[in-house]
């Protein structure tokens, strides 16, 4: 079983967030496609009741603010208040209701009964240990309406991640007026990766370190049957995408377990 160890001294829920707030929309603005995303939660919202829709870790509002925009009524939770600023200043960012806190501890007072929960783009994994994951879950089953389903979207560990290459510094950007070397560090008992974006300019150095304990698809499915959830429909993509043994994303709906999931009872013995 994995070590449950956490990220490096100094880095709690609210580190990535604060770090990136500043470049995040211009590094990661169109890192995974919006439309699809947004038309596909609004559907599913549609078919499980048109109740609201949460977004964990909904950071500038990437894609909340354009889900918003499709009629949908959506909520946020972040742990970083710079992200959540960046949101509140875009056009659209008013109309997301946004809570500051962990995720890990979510806790909504006199939040409405979801029709879906999401996380995308690996940020489930920004949750630092299995037990903060675990915990995360437990709560997103009871903020779910009785029909309601929790997407997650994330990147499928490869076997060999840590291979030969446990520790690495690469260039990520290099200009003129700008060097920005990536430093990550694998470790597979824990199944952690923990990082930094040196970003080195002439007028000085930022560091925007990450973390992420990832998971595998089939240790998702258990974590999430531990909280009472269970695998619905399974894809490579926002556009569903069939997910095969070479899919490097997937995009996984889990709904709340129920009665037709419990095996019944295996007919009694004859005496
Ligand atoms: C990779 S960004 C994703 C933002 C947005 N969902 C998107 O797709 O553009 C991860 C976000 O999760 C937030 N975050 C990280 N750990 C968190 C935690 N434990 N609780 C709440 N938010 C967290 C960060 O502050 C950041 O805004």
């Amino acid at each position: 079983m994995a070590r449950d160890t956490g990220p490096v001294d100094g880095y709690d829920a609210s580190t990535y967030g604060d770090r990136f707030a500043d470049v995040y929309d211009d590094w990661y603005g169109d890192v995974t496609d919006v439309v699809a995303c947004t038309q596909h939660l609004a559907a599913l919202a549609a078919a499980h009741g048109g109740g609201p829709v949460l977004e964990l870790g909904v950071g500038s509002g990437r894609l909340a603010i354009p889900l918003a925009g499709l009629g949908i009524e959506v909520h946020g939770i972040d742990a970083s208040a710079a992200m959540v600023e960046r949101l509140r200043a875009k056009p659209g960012g008013d109309a997301i209701a946004v809570f500051i806190g962990d995720m890990a501890d979510l806790d909504l007072p006199s939040a409405p009964a979801f029709s879906v929960a999401f996380v995308a783009f690996n940020t489930f994994f920004n949750l630092p240990t299995e037990a903060d994951q675990r915990r995360c879950l437990e709560r997103v089953a009871v903020l779910l309406a009785p029909d309601g389903v929790l997407v997650i979207e994330a990147f499928v560990p490869q076997d060999d991640l840590g291979a030969g290459a446990e520790a690495s510094v690469a260039p990520r950007r290099i200009t003129a007026d700008e060097v920005i070397l990536t430093v990550s560090r694998v470790d597979e008992a824990s199944q952690t990766i923990s990082g930094q974006h040196v970003h080195l300019r002439e007028d000085g150095i930022r560091l925007r370190p990450w973390h992420l304990r990832y998971a595998t698809p089939t240790q998702l499915d258990t974590l999430a049957a531990d909280a009472g959830l269970v695998l619905d429909t399974r894809a490579a993509g926002w556009d569903g995408e069939p997910f095969t043994a070479s899919s490097g994303v997937h995009v996984s709906t889990y709904r709340r377990a129920n009665v037709r999931d419990v095996p019944e009872d295996p007919p009694a013995e004859p005496r």
